[in-house]
């Protein structure tokens, strides 16, 4: 834009007219004026200019290429309002008409919008000159967030190996983290537990068992601290096994009583090396170590002391996951049979109530599940429903030939009356992976 002497009218026009704006209701003269105003200068700059830009850098406003002196000062409203609605630019093109700035000032000023959702309802309303950038709030998405959390296993882990006292920070952290996500977005991050690394088993499943655990934890309510304490030790539940040769981990069945030996140790080293990590609770160790005693005292290490009750929530994460992974001995079982089979061990292998908790809180048809409908369209359940739990989201991922479809779309089973589950459907006898499209479907989400 030419001149300082425009762009400093501008922007305190524009100044004005988001304050008028706080004062006034939509259509108010004392609105219409500013926005012509806006209008002019713009439409002035705009010839010379393919766009002009208002944003903040390092907390100064910038206009074009120019940081305003005293910014703050001169324009408080402009930057107050850019940093309460999650804006840090504001970018006007070439074309941009007096309709759509007035448009815009009014979605602009609403209450409730911030960052993307404003650029989304500037779209919707026919606002095409006008694009904003929205700063990132450094929140990481549900995609981000797991795949940190394998790569704080695999660092933990390779701590270990190395001898090392693995760093207790990044741990609390990706468990903050997780809790997070599980209470604002749940399906996503029990959608990518569906993620079962062939190659790496060891990481994947631990954060499996972690979001699960921290999941039923959070459902059977349990407390801030214990509810860290929890998702820790899911995530830590199997790293006694760096001290377990590669072999006997990775063998398909059939160990050795001395191997089998071996293997069995590793929740006692696991607790050892969480008890040594700096500030972890002693709670943790205990979990870790009871995490294959089952509840009728069956599994190992073998005990006759009672078990914590909270241990019984990583123990039965750790059968589901270990149930729905493909392993060298075992083809995964679809999430539907794999409680069957823990129902089947309730009150023997599993306590019944925390074992009800946790096929309450997965559902029916758990995220992940894929399934056929009356209509013989195949898909995958993406959304439970807790009012209706035989009902849920289902992206359809097939048409009724069985043609895979080019673009999926996701029905609400609850709203549309034709169309209910009648089977569950094998992945394996379809083309799709189903971890691949959670993590495809969390990437989409960004
Ligand atoms: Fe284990």
């Amino acid at each position: 834009m030419n001149g300082t002497e425009n762009s400093d009218l501008l922007l305190k026009i524009i100044n004005s007219a988001l304050k008028s704006k706080k004062l006034y209701p939509p259509g108010h003269p004392s609105i219409a004026a500013p926005v012509n105003k806006v209008f002019q200068l713009l439409s002035e700059a705009l010839k010379t200019d393919n766009n002009v830009m208002i944003g903040i850098l390092h907390e100064t406003l910038v206009f074009d290429d120019n940081m305003i002196q005293d910014g703050d000062k001169l324009y408080p409203d402009i930057l107050s309002y850019m940093g309460d609605k999650n804006i840090d630019a504001l970018i006007f093109e070439r074309g941009t008409s007096v309709k759509e700035l007035s448009t815009a000032f009014d979605i602009l000023s609403g209450p409730r919008l911030q960052g993307k959702e404003l650029q989304r309802e500037l779209h919707t309303k026919g606002v095409t000159h006008i694009t904003l950038k929205s700063i990132p709030t450094g929140k990481r998405n549900a995609l981000e967030i797991y795949n940190g959390a394998v790569e704080v296993v695999k660092n933990v882990m390779g701590e270990v190996r190395m001898g090392k006292l693995p760093k207790t920070e990044p741990v609390n952290n990706i468990i903050e983290e997780i809790t997070e996500t599980v209470l604002s977005d749940q399906n996503a991050i029990m959608g990518l537990t569906m993620i079962k690394n062939y190659d790496n088993y060891l990481y994947n499943h631990s954060v499996n068992v972690s979001i699960m655990a921290i999941a039923l934890g959070r459902n059977m309510a349990l407390d801030k601290e214990e509810l860290h304490a929890v998702g820790v030790a899911a995530l830590l539940h199997d790293v006694g096994k760096t001290g377990v040769a590669e072999d006997i981990i990775r063998k398909p069945g059939g160990l050795s009583s001395e191997e089998w030996e071996k293997l069995k140790e590793h929740p006692l080293l696991g607790s050892n090396i969480a008890k040594r990590m700096e500030g972890l609770e002693e709670l943790i160790g205990r979990l870790i170590y009871e995490h294959h005693i089952k509840y009728d005292h069956s599994g190992y290490p073998q005990t006759t002391s009672s078990i914590h009750p909270l241990s019984q929530i990583i123990t039965i994460s750790d059968a589901y996951d270990a149930l729905t992974t493909l392993r060298v001995y075992q083809q995964p079982h679809s999430p539907v049979e794999a409680i069957k089979v823990m129902n089947n061990f309730s009150g023997r292998h599993f306590n019944p109530d925390t074992l009800k908790a946790f096929v309450n809180m997965i559902g029916v048809y758990p995220v992940g599940t894929m399934v056929r409908l009356s209509s013989n369209e195949i898909g995958v359940v993406t959304k439970l429903n807790s009012e209706f739990p035989a009902l849920p989201f289902v992206k359809v991922l097939y048409d009724m030939e069985g043609n895979s479809l080019e673009a999926s779309f996701e029905l609400d089973l609850s709203t549309s009356q034709d169309k209910a589950i009648v089977s569950t459907v094998n992945p394996a006898t379809t083309t799709t992976d189903i971890g691949s499209f959670f993590e495809k479907e969390a990437a989409n989400a960004v």
